[in-house]
C-alpha cells in the first residue's frame, strides 16, 4: 500500500485495529450483560469511529450519547485547560456510563470528564480508550479498558486528525514530522 506523503508508518493496521475492538467489545457485552441501560458517551471529533466499530460489535443493548470539548488548537495545552463546546442530551443519572475516547495524552482530557460525568449520579462511570501515550501522562486517570499503548508520536486515522486532516484514514499512522 502506497502511504501519503505525510504518513511516516503505519503504527496500527486495520487487522490490528479490528481485532481489538472485536476483543474490547466482547469484554465489555460480558461486563454489563447485567445492567440496563448502558450509555457509551463518544468524545468527539477523534472517538467516532472507534465508537462506531465498538458499538456495532456489543451484544448487549446500550445507547449512544456524544460530547465535544476543545482540542488543543483551541486551548492552551500547557495549563491542561479543557472546555466543554457541547454536551449529552440525556440525563446520566441512575445509568451506567462509559466514556468513549480516542487517545489519552497528557490525561486532562479525560480527567475532566471523568470528574464532570462523575458528579452526575451515574450508576456506574468507566473509561474505555483506544490508545495510550504511557511517556507523557501528567495526570493519573483509571482506565477501564484500553487498546494499545503507543509511543510518544502524532498519530492520525481511524478518526485521529491533524489540523482535521487525515481522520479517513482506515489505520493509525505516525505523523511525519515537519522538516
Ligand atoms: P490529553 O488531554 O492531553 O490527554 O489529550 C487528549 C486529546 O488530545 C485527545 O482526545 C485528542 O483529541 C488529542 N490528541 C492527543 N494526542 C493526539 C495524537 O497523537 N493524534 C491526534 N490527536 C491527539
Ligand atoms: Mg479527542
Amino acid at each position: 500500500m502506497e502511504l501519503p506523503s505525510s504518513i511516516e508508518r503505519i503504527l496500527l493496521d486495520e487487522a490490528t485495529i479490528r481485532a481489538r475492538v472485536d476483543a474490547l467489545a466482547a469484554e465489555i457485552s460480558r461486563a454489563y450483560s447485567d445492567e440496563d441501560g448502558l450509555v457509551m458517551i463518544g468524545i468527539l471529533k477523534g472517538a467516532f469511529m472507534f465508537l462506531a466499530d465498538l458499538s456495532r460489535r456489543l451484544t448487549i443493548r446500550h445507547h449512544i450519547e456524544f460530547m465535544a470539548l476543545s482540542s488543543y488548537a483551541e486551548g492552551d495545552t500547557r495549563s491542561g485547560a479543557v472546555r466543554l463546546l457541547m454536551d449529552t442530551r440525556t440525563d446520566l443519572a441512575g445509568r451506567h456510563a462509559l466514556i468513549v475516547e480516542d487517545i489519552l495524552d497528557t490525561g486532562h482530557t479525560l480527567d475532566y470528564l471523568v470528574r464532570m460525568l462523575g458528579a452526575r449520579q451515574p450508576a456506574s462511570l468507566k473509561t474505555c480508550v483506544l490508545l495510550r501515550k504511557p511517556d507523557r501522562a501528567e495526570v493519573d486517570v483509571h482506565l477501564d479498558y484500553l487498546g494499545f499503548d503507543i509511543p510518544d508520536v502524532w498519530v492520525v486515522g481511524y478518526g485521529l486528525d491533524y489540523g482535521d486532516r487525515f481522520r479517513t484514514l482506515p489505520y493509525i499512522g505516525a505523523l511525519r514530522r515537519p522538516g
